[in-house]
């Protein structure tokens, strides 16, 4: 195990890094040339220099703005529908600039959905309807993207179906699925990256009548936790430019730097959310305590497992559920990351617990949890390639899948309605992490590099990390809607160079 896990730092901390440090902001070749335009666009307004054309702030202030575990994690604010009439619940959502409390004593600006950082939480159920109106107050082109969730095309928030700045459009989400931990981002082409980085995301938790009836830590007790890191400026502005791993060293929990939690010495239920665009965590507890992940992307698994360790790619979620009463009143616990690239005092540090009460707990975990039906026959199978080429002089590296960047006029998979299938996805690189993410559909994972995947990958997955040389065989049923819908790698660097492809299920 330890083996293992220092080879997967070592993969992260060299090579990847080094490859991708060479990365300028400008995008790979896109057929598109009204994607084109609003990108130019977009950074012809945009006030803030990215890339490397602008000098180089110098490394991470971050860590040195920050005293550790002194701010309070902040529960993301719960959005109220404007109508619950006509069984759905409407919601009313501006993306605007806005400043937001991140480093003690500094305004920072960032990119939000109704002026939240960190991004707001909707609630929904199962069968009931979910409309949102977007208004887009921003200087660039948006799409959102409900991550995970299953909608018809036109509400899918896809690269190139965008709003423009003024604009105002409605996503109507059916939920039409079970019960999921999912999130929403941006997902503009070549622009995702820098808009999520910048703050526009948000969770979007879908409960349904299986969930209910378990008795888990609900109400204050379950607590969404959005993990990311960033890169600070000596002023407090976030700094972005594209492919910059080794320098975003300031650890953010729900859009604090290692902010602490007060808690109470009973169970709590942890929906993490890694919604960094490059970096991967691997959790533990500092006391190597037991973590009880019951959840992943698309919801409960079918039975809860103890471990010691939660492993996090952008885009992945594990919902946990952690008992506190193993602590005596007064004393703290750390959570920790295990993964480079950065120095480990500061992205080794994630957050503290700190346990200040005792509480009564009616909460429990079941054995069982859900029961998932067998993966069916599937009709077809396909191998996917994934590999980010570094530039020779003078070129921007390409993300690539099956050797071709991403032209949203070709149809790179064709899938027959109603069918199931098996992909076989393979990092191509030696020395570069990638993940993968297919929209519309929950998906099983049948191996990891030949073998069965252990027990957090037993699930419902829409996202599933591909280290270096690594494969995955994974199995999904297209049933529900028929359209073009893509599928990329979720380092959102990676897909806004271009590694992301396009299927279309008729
Ligand atoms: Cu989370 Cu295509 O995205
Ligand atoms: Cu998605
Ligand atoms: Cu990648």
């Amino acid at each position: 195990m330890v083996t293992r896990r220092r080879m997967i730092g070592a993969a992260l901390a060299t090579g990847g890094g080094v490859l991708l440090m060479r990365t300028t902001l400008r995008p790979a070749a896109s057929a598109d040339a009204a994607s084109a335009a609003a990108v130019q666009d977009a950074a012809a307004h945009h006030p803030h220099p990215s890339g490397t054309d602008a000098p180089d702030p110098g490394p991470d202030a971050g860590p040195g703005l920050v005293e550790k575990f002194t701010t309070a994690l902040p529960v993301p604010p719960v959005l109220s529908p404007v109508s619950t009439d006509g069984g759905a619940d409407t919601y009313a959502v501006t993306m605007l600039r806005s400043f937001a409390r991140i480093l003690p004593g500094h305004r920072t600006e960032v990119l939000t959905y109704n002026g939240a950082f960190p991004g707001p939480v909707i609630r929904a159920r199962s069968g009931r309807p979910v409309i949102v109106r977007q208004t887009n107050l921003l200087d660039d082109a948006v799409s959102v993207h409900l991550h995970g969730s299953r909608v018809p095309v036109t509400s899918d928030g896809g690269p190139m179906n965008l709003l423009d700045p003024g604009d105002s459009r409605t996503y109507t989400y059916p939920n039409d699925q079970p019960h999921a931990s999912l999130w929403f981002h941006d997902h503009a082409h070549h622009m995702e990256s820098e808009h999520v980085y910048r703050g526009l995301a948000g969770t979007y938790l879908l409960t349904d009548e299986t969930e209910r009836a378990l008795p888990l830590p609900t109400g204050r007790y379950d607590l969404p936790i959005a993990l990311r890191d960033a890169r600070f400026d000596a002023s407090g502005n976030l700094v972005y430019r594209m492919d910059d791993p080794f320098n975003r060293t300031t650890i953010l929990a729900n859009g604090r730097p290692w902010p602490k939690a007060e808690v109470a010495a009973r169970r709590y239920r942890l929906r993490l959310l890694n919604s960094s665009n490059l970096r991967f965590f691997s959790l533990r507890l500092a006391d190597g305590g037991p973590i009880t992940q019951i959840g992943s992307d698309g919801g409960l698994l079918e039975h809860p497992y103890t471990t010691d360790t939660v492993d996090l790619s952008p885009g992945e979620r594990a919902d946990v559920v952690i008992d506190f009463s193993r602590y005596k009143v007064g004393s703290t616990v750390v959570l920790t990351n295990s993964l480079p690239p950065g120095p480990a005092e500061h992205v080794g540090q994630v957050m503290r617990f700190d346990i200040v009460r005792s509480a009564a707990d009616p909460s429990g975990v079941p054995d069982t949890l859900r029961t998932l039906p067998a993966p069916g026959a599937a009709v077809r199978e396909r191998t996917v390639v994934l590999k980010v080429e570094e530039g020779t002089a003078g070129s921007a590296p390409r993300g690539l899948i099956d050797g071709k960047v991403y032209d949203p006029d070709r149809v790179d998979a064709q899938v027959a309605f109603g069918t199931s299938e098996i992909w076989t996805v393979v990092n191509a690189n030696t020395d570069v992490p990638h993940n993968f993410h297919l929209h519309l559909v929950q998906f099983r994972v049948l191996e990891r590099n030949g073998k069965a995947p252990g027990p957090a990958e037993s699930g419902l997955k829409d996202t599933v990390r591909l280290l270096p040389g690594e494969s995955v065989r994974l199995h999904a049923t297209f049933d529900s809607y028929r359209g073009r819908y893509p599928y990329h790698c979720h380092l959102l660097d990676h897909s806004a160079m271009g590694m992301m492809a396009q299927m279309e299920i008729g």
